[in-house]
């Protein structure tokens, strides 16, 4: 048996937004595997996850469950906004606006920073981020400020993160690890991924793969996951007939079924595991192999 044992090691996880989002379900993996998951979640969600941690419904009980009976539990959840790399860069009216208000600190530097210094480092760092305010629009009518904004908080917010964390993640025993989130839209035309987004992915790939560079020194290793369509909350704010796009994509991959959020948490695991030591600035698709048909 071949195991991966996360234990002592710990695992700051961006992107949770409910119990669907694929973060939830790899912090879920990340905690079974031993690490010590910490979760950055936008400042305007703090509240729906600490309800989901907390709730007694059989249905939020049953999604925290982890194989061995036990459950999700991070050790702690800080606030994050990736659309500001320090609190200098928070506009007056973010900062008196009421979900933000009673949080002294919710920049990339402060979070990453407020996380080594109470937990000793970091060796796992997920980013699994992305929002466009025009994401129903297609690119052709995308206005300029919403295009910015999405590159800002979907592809930049990885630059940022990894230059804060990467003084924390230097020379780890073992290694340390990036993992983000991209899709086949940063390479392929998809009409309905609007906003900019597909702009976004394509930029998010080449930075991460720059980034492998840049951290490689240190022995931390920079991946993508690319994941195939799945209907998160980000997913179905695309298109109300999501789930006919998720039915497309089985039915044109050659394992001719759709994806699930556990599988491309496992592939976290491969990817942050010694198993992939020598493995960086990759792109791993998790999508039933949908990225290579010609249909
Ligand atoms: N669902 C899919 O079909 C699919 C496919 C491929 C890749 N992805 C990628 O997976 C990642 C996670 O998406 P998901 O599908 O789990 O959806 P999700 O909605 O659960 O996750 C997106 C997260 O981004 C967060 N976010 C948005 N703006 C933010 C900001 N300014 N600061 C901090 N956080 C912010 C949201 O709070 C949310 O938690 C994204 O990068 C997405 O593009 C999704």
């Amino acid at each position: 048996m071949i195991p991966i044992d996360f234990s002592g090691k710990v695992a700051l996880v961006s992107g949770v937004g409910d119990n669907m989002s694929f973060a939830w379900y790899i912090g879920k993996a990340l905690q079974q595997a031993g690490a010590k998951v910490v979760l950055a979640c936008h400042p305007r969600v703090m509240g729906i996850v600490e309800g989901l941690l907390a709730s007694k419904q059989p249905d939020d009980t049953e999604a925290r469950k982890l194989p061995d009976g036990s459950e999700f539990a991070p050790v702690k959840l800080f606030p994050c906004d990736a659309s500001y790399d320090t609190m200098d860069d928070v506009p007056q009216e973010v900062r008196t606006n009421r979900r933000y208000a009673k949080f002294p600190e919710y920049s990339i530097k402060g979070t990453v920073d407020a996380v080594a210094a109470e937990f000793g480092g970091i060796d796992i760092l997920i980013h699994s981020v992305a929002f466009s305010s025009e994401i129903k629009k297609p690119l052709i009518e995308t206005s300029r400020k919403a295009y910015h904004d999405a590159m800002g908080i979907s592809a930049y917010s990885l630059v940022s993160m990894v230059r804060a964390a990467a003084p924390h993640m230097a020379n780890r025993p073992g290694g340390a690890s990036v993992v983000g989130l991209t899709y086949v839209a940063g390479e392929r035309v998809v009409p309905h991924y609007g906003g900019g987004m597909g702009t976004c992915k394509a930029a998010l790939q080449m930075d991460a793969k720059q980034l492998s560079w840049f951290v490689g020194d240190k022995n931390v290793r920079v991946n993508l996951i690319s994941a195939g369509p799945y209907a998160s909350r980000a997913a179905r704010a695309i298109n109300p007939d999501f789930d006919k796009l998720i039915q497309h994509a089985a039915e044109h991959s050659p394992l001719r079924r759709p994806i699930g959020p556990e599988e491309v948490a496992n592939a976290t695991l491969y990817l942050c595991s010694p198993l992939a030591s020598a493995v960086t600035g990759q792109i791993l698709y998790v999508d039933c192999g949908y990225n290579v048909m010609g249909t």
